[in-house]
């Protein structure tokens, strides 16, 4: 028998909920001078009684919608993004239920079409990022004494919007904004978010069965509180989904936060934002407002009210953040909580017993999708000399049909970069013509006259430490290292070592022991290992993300240990049984 939770009445009694037997029993402990004295209330059904959670939650992934040509998500999808056409949205900051507009303003282009001006919307200055903190430390003490489950709908509700009616809108502007083909929009912003929704609803809900032991006479419950002041989160222009995550699991845990969106994903964020709201996330929980990132980080990190960061984005940026939270530490009331994802140099060990097919296909997916923005794409390669012909070949093959353009053609698998990386690409692609230890394979030309353009590029190098195989490009560029097939355990080692990174890797083998071996080199090398597969991919309860050094603080959202991160656990024992005597037994 499990107990589940513990309310406490106004009459003083309390209501205990046990797990037996699939129902739940509820037991109501009455404080009376006999001492405890229990009733059995009811027993229920858990389908039947919503208000308590006794029992897991069902929670499933999302499907994935294919698309095809006829479909109907295809119609609906095509109407969304024929609606944004030659559009500009407005998009204010939003404080309380407040839209402001501040003189700083701002545009979000279409990275394939740069004459499109997606949204328009403003940067918050110092003066309206403090009155929002204000304003949301002012709300959150209703906000987190509201039942959890209370909490969880809005979230569960915001899944079931943009599952259905608001789905095809939120890839369109995602597409539109942030340059993805239907199908990687479709596996972040639908499913990615809708799953982050669902999942971490029902992780809250269940993290509260989990409850202390009792002993003779007196009850212990775990209360999950929100943080005491605010969360700031900073999101990243890649994925639609984490922008939502960012800002909707810590209110989920009872905190209020000010979410700074990412510039270039402005409008599928607001997006978001609304449908939150529209599912009954009052004002003042999240805070919407964009704003210049110094900025942003000078006023949070000088806030007495900063209680946790979330934070996506580069090691430089995220180690600037945690300094500062360090030389204001006087002046908090917490300790805050620092959390950062910050990318990764991820790798692809090829092992000469690999399945070559699968090699080539992980490969070419992992790099290459979404341009390669993402931080769990390969960008290092590792080869047997014995099966680099082949692979080599293979790669070159599907290389010449890949298509690299405007988001609406539905063939295309990369898409075009955002304005951030381009140059930053294009600086590793000089590099790579410049220096004499590398040599391009395949692609390497980019340009910026119209959209942000880069060819997928694979690069062979002769030497495992270039700068390239250690440092993240965060494009679509593949470096190779071909070793001699014998020297397999050096390059795990050399692999272990050649980064700072390590969020994620893949090792493709099938020498079972080669799999052992390789999984006690690599162990510290990345936090998202894949055996026998791409390096990319993770779903939301399947493969919680994330990993340490350089890559970050590894919190992995998307799994149940999560939303710990963003509650202070309060502990309440009470005792039913008058205290009549000082002296210990022994004392006689
Ligand atoms: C690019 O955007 C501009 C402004 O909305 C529009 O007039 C033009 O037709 C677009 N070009 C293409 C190729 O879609
Ligand atoms: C923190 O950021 C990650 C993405 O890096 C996101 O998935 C998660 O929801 C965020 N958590 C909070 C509490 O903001
Ligand atoms: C998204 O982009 C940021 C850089 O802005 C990067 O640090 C992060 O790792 C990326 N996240 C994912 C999930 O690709």
């Amino acid at each position: 028998m499990n107990k589940c939770f513990t309310l406490h009445h106004e009459d003083e009694s309390q209501i205990l909920g046990y797990n037996v037997c699939g129902g739940c029993l509820l037991l109501r402990i009455c404080p009376s001078s006999l001492g405890v004295h229990l009733s059995i209330l009811m027993c229920v059904s858990l389908c039947s009684f919503r208000t308590f959670p006794c029992a897991a939650v069902e929670v499933k992934n999302e499907p994935i919608l294919g698309f095809n040509e006829g479909s109907p998500e295809r119609a609906e999808l095509q109407k969304a993004l024929d609606d944004l056409k030659g559009k500009t949205e407005e998009i204010p900051c939003v404080v309380g239920d407040e839209h402001v507009w501040t003189k700083d303003i701002r545009y979000q282009l279409s990275p394939f079409n740069h004459s499109h001006k997606l949204a328009k919307f403003c940067y918050a200055g110092k003066e309206l990022l403090n009155k929002a903190i204000l304003a949301s430390v002012a709300a959150r003490r209703e906000w987190d004494l509201k039942p959890i489950q209370d909490r969880a709908q809005v979230l569960f509700k915001a899944a079931d919007i943009i599952s259905g009616p608001k789905r095809a809108e939120i890839l369109a502007k995602t597409m539109i904004g942030q340059g993805k083909t239907v199908v990687q929009a479709e596996i972040d912003a639908a499913a990615e978010l809708i799953d982050f929704f669902r999942f971490n609803a029902k992780h809250a809900v269940e993290l509260e069965s989990q409850q202390p032991l009792d002993s003779d006479g007196s009850t212990n419950t775990m209360l999950y509180r929100g943080l005491e002041g605010f969360i700031a989160a900073v999101a990243p222009f890649n994925f639609t989904a984490i922008g939502g995550n960012l800002a909707g699991t810590p209110a989920l845990m009872g905190n209020v936060v000010l979410w700074k969106p990412s510039d270039t994903a402005m409008s599928a964020s607001y997006a978001v934002y609304n449908v939150l709201r529209d599912s009954g996330l009052p004002p003042n929980i999240i805070q919407f407002v964009p704003a210049d990132g110094p900025v942003f980080g000078d006023t949070i990190t000088s806030s007495e009210h900063l209680a946790g960061i979330n934070f996506t984005g580069s090691v430089p940026t995220f180690k600037r953040l945690w300094k500062q939270v360090a030389q204001n530490l006087d002046v908090y009331k917490n300790f805050p909580r620092v959390a950062g994802e910050c990318g990764g140099k991820n790798f692809h060990f090829v092992h000469k017993s690999a399945d070559v097919q699968s090699v080539v296909t992980g490969t070419i997916r992992s790099a290459f999708e979404y341009g390669g923005q993402k931080c769990s794409a390969c960008s290092r390669m590792y080869v047997p000399d014995s099966l680099w012909p082949q692979i080599k070949q293979g790669l070159l093959d599907i290389h010449k049909q890949l298509k690299v353009g405007d988001v609406s053609v539905q063939q295309t698998l990369a898409s075009r970069t955002v304005s951030s990386s381009f140059a930053r690409i294009k600086k590793w692609l000089d590099h790579a013509k410049s220096s004499p230890k590398l040599n391009i394979i395949a692609g390497g030309h980019c340009n910026d006259k119209k959209g942000y353009f880069v060819e997928p590029t694979i690069i062979e190098s002769t030497d495992p430490q270039e700068a390239i195989m250690a440092e993240e490009i965060f494009g679509p560029v593949l470096s190779v290292y071909v070793y001699p097939e014998n020297d397999y355990l050096e390059v795990l080692h050399l692999i272990d070592n050649t980064s700072p990174y390590a969020l994620t890797g893949a090792v493709f083998a099938l020498d079972k022991n080669v799999v052992n071996e390789a999984a006690k080199a690599l162990r510290n090398a990345a936090g998202n290992y894949y055996v026998n597969d791409k390096s990319t991919g993770s779903i939301v309860a399947q493969q919680p993300f994330g990993g340490a050094r350089a890559s970050g603080t590894n919190d992995k959202p998307g799994g149940p240990h999560y939303v710990l991160r963003w509650t202070s656990p309060q502990v309440v024992k009470a005792t039913h049984v008058p205290l009549r005597e000082w002296k210990y037994p022994y004392m006689g």
